[in-house]
C-alpha cells in the first residue's frame, strides 16, 4: 500500500480542552527525518497528558493548533536517513507527536518492537504506562516484599499496571479509585481499595496499617488528595512517588516536612528519566520484558474507539469516567 500525502487526524484548536479538537482529513503525512521512521498507526494510546496538553498545563507542551496524542503502535513503512533498525514492515509501538493519525514519525531508537503474539493494541502502555509504573514503584519507591504501598487512580492505565507488578513484587496493596471501579481493583489482586472521591484516605491507611502509615505511595492525584498521601506515608522511611497532579497543585514546606510529614517526596517523570537517567530507564525495560515473558504482565486489553471519538474519550479521562487503558483506531 502506498504512502498518501495527506491523512485524518485529531488537530488541537486552542487550550481550552479537548473539546476543542478537530477531526481533519488533510493533514501532511509527515516525512521521516534521519533516525526516525515513519509508521502506519493501527492503535494510538490516550493518556491522562493528553488531557495537560489541551488545557496548556503540561509543561513546554505543544501550542495549537497541532496534531494530538503522542503514544501509538503500527507498522513501519517507511524509514530515515542512517536509521539501522526497526526495517519496513516491523510492528512497534513509541511515543512521539502527533499519534491521532493515520500516520506518525517515531525516533527509531525508541521504537519498541511489538511483543511476538501480541497485537499492536495490546502493546499500548508498554512504553508509557508500564515503565512509568515499575519505576515509581521499584527504582523510586523503593518497595520490597511485605512492605505496603498505597496506589491512587489504581484502575487507571498505570494504577493497573502499578497494582499488578506491585502485587507479584510481594507488597501489600492499598488502592484508590471512585466506587464503580472498586470491582475491578480488587480483581487486579488489590488487597484494600477505598474510595478515592470521599472520605478520609489518610486516617483508613493509618487504620489498615495498624498505625504505621505505607512504605511507598504513588501519587498522581494532586489537589487535596496530596496531603492525604503524605499524612499516609509511614513517617522517617516512607516514601511519597509524585508523578501527576491529575486533581491540581498541591504544596508542603519546608515546615511542613520538619514538623508535620517527616517523609521522603520523590517527584518523577518519566521523560526526564529516560533523558537524565538512561541507565535506569534501560533497567526498567528490561524488567518489564522479564516480567512479559514470565506472564506477569500479559497483553492490556485497551477499550478502544473510532478516532473521531476522541474530544469523548478524552472528556470521559478528564471527568474520572474511564477504566484502564484507552485507544483510538484511526
Ligand atoms: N510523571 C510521568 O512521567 C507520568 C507518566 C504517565 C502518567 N502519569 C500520570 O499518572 C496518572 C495516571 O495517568 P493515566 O494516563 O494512566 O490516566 P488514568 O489513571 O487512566 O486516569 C486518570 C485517573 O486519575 C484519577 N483522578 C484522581 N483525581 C483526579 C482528578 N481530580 N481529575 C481526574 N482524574 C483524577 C481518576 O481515577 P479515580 O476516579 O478512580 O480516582 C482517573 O480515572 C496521571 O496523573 C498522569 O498524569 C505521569
Amino acid at each position: 500500500m502506498g504512502i498518501p500525502p495527506t491523512m485524518r487526524a485529531l488537530r488541537q484548536t486552542s487550550l481550552d480542552g479537548p473539546q476543542d479538537m478537530r477531526l481533519i482529513i488533510d493533514a501532511p503525512v509527515p516525512s521521516p527525518g534521519p533516525g526516525e521512521v515513519l509508521i502506519r498507526v493501527t492503535a494510538a494510546g490516550v493518556n491522562f497528558a493528553d488531557v495537560s496538553k489541551a488545557h496548556g498545563t503540561f509543561l513546554n507542551g505543544p501550542r495549537p493548533p497541532y496534531l494530538a496524542g503522542f503514544e501509538a503502535a503500527g507498522e513501519v513503512v517507511a524509514v530515515g536517513e542512517a536509521v539501522t533498525g526497526p526495517r519496513p514492515g516491523a510492528r512497534v509501538v513509541g511515543v512521539g507527536t502527533g499519534a491521532f493519525a493515520e500516520y506518525m514519525v517515531l525516533p527509531a531508537a525508541a521504537a519498541m518492537p511489538v511483543p511476538p503474539g501480541w497485537t499492536e493494541q495490546q502493546a499500548l502502555g508498554l512504553v508509557v504506562n508500564w515503565p512509568t509504573a515499575l519505576a515509581a514503584l521499584k527504582p523510586l519507591g523503593g518497595v520490597t516484599a511485605g512492605q505496603t504501598v498505597l496506589i491512587h487512580a489504581a484502575a487507571g492505565a498505570t494504577g493497573q499496571a502499578a497494582v499488578t507488578m506491585a502485587r507479584h513484587y510481594g507488597a501489600t496493596v492499598i488502592a484508590t479509585a471512585s466506587p464503580g471501579k472498586h470491582e475491578t481493583v480488587l480483581a487486579l489482586g488489590a488487597d484494600h481499595v477505598l474510595d478515592s472521591l470521599d472520605g478520609d484516605i489518610a486516617a483508613e491507611v493509618l487504620r489498615l496499617t495498624g498505625g504505621a502509615g505505607a512504605d511507598v505511595v504513588l501519587e498522581s492525584a494532586g489537589g487535596a488528595t496530596f496531603e492525604a498521601s503524605l499524612a499516609a506515608a509511614k513517617r522517617v522511611t516512607g516514601r511519597v512517588v509524585v508523578y501527576g497532579v491529575a486533581g491540581g497543585d498541591a504544596s508542603i514546606t519546608n515546615w511542613e516536612l520538619v514538623y508535620r510529614h517527616q517523609v521522603h517526596v520523590i517527584g518523577f517523570n518519566i521523560g526526564v528519566l529516560i533523558q537524565a537517567a538512561p541507565q535506569i530507564f534501560g533497567e526498567v525495560m528490561g524488567e518489564l520484558s522479564a516480567l512479559i515473558a514470565a506472564g506477569v504482565l500479559t497483553p492490556g486489553r485497551p477499550t478502544a474507539y473510532e478516532l473521531a471519538d476522541g474530544p469523548k474519550v478524552l472528556a470521559e479521562l478528564e471527568s474520572r469516567a474511564t477504566i484502564g487503558k484507552l485507544a483510538l483506531l484511526p
